[in-house]
């Protein structure tokens, strides 16, 4: 006899809606040390930046995130702002099939840089992205983005900012 698939335990990726916010705000609040955006700001990512963000659902729930813009100022430019997995699914590659899936949309076209900042501690993140940049076939550069005292007036990380590409579409 063999097994019946249960559809509840499918994977599937998309683009957000606004009724993905909520899902949204949830799982980046279970993903530490993630910074919490208010709940509008994910429901502006959610709507006006959708075709730039993905989401991973397994059944109804929200186990993957990735938000980002193409900053108005650099149109060959992706930027992702955020990224969270939910802790039962990581190792598995959902974070870098997220950001593929975003770059292999028309919205990105005529992307051919990824701009991210990073805490220098982040190693899980450090990871993903020089995974990222290998993938593209694209070399990696970091300098300091936002620093600690001059940015965040001593209440946050610095933050480093990190360009890959260019690379193709
Ligand atoms: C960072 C994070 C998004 C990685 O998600 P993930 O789906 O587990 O990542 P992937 O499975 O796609 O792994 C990508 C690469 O990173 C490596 N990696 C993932 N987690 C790691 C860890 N904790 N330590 C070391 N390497 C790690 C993987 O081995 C893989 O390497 P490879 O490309 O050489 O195979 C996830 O750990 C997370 O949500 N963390 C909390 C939130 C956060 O810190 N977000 C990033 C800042 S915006």
């Amino acid at each position: 006899m063999s097994a019946v698939p249960d559809p509840s335990f499918a994977l599937t990726i998309t683009a957000p809606g606004p009724g993905h916010g909520v899902a949204v705000h949830d799982l980046v609040a279970a993903c530490p040390p993630l910074d919490r955006n208010s709940l509008y700001a994910n429901l502006l990512q959610c709507s006006h930046f959708a075709p730039t963000c993905a989401l991973a659902l397994q059944g109804d729930e929200a186990v993957g995130w990735v938000s980002g813009y193409i900053p108005p100022s650099t149109p060959a430019t992706w930027f992702l702002w955020q990224v969270a997995i939910a802790p039962s699914m990581r190792g598995q590659g959902l974070a870098q099939r997220l950001i593929a899936d975003i770059l292999a949309r028309p919205a990105c076209a005529g992307v051919r840089f990824l701009e991210t900042t990073i805490t220098p501690d982040n190693e899980a993140s450090w990871h993903l992205f020089r995974g990222v940049a290998k993938r593209l076939g694209a070399p990696l550069a970091h300098e300091t983005g936002f620093d600690r005292d001059r940015h965040f007036g001593g209440r946050h990380d610095t933050e480093m900012l990190v360009r890959i590409g260019p690379f193709a579409p």
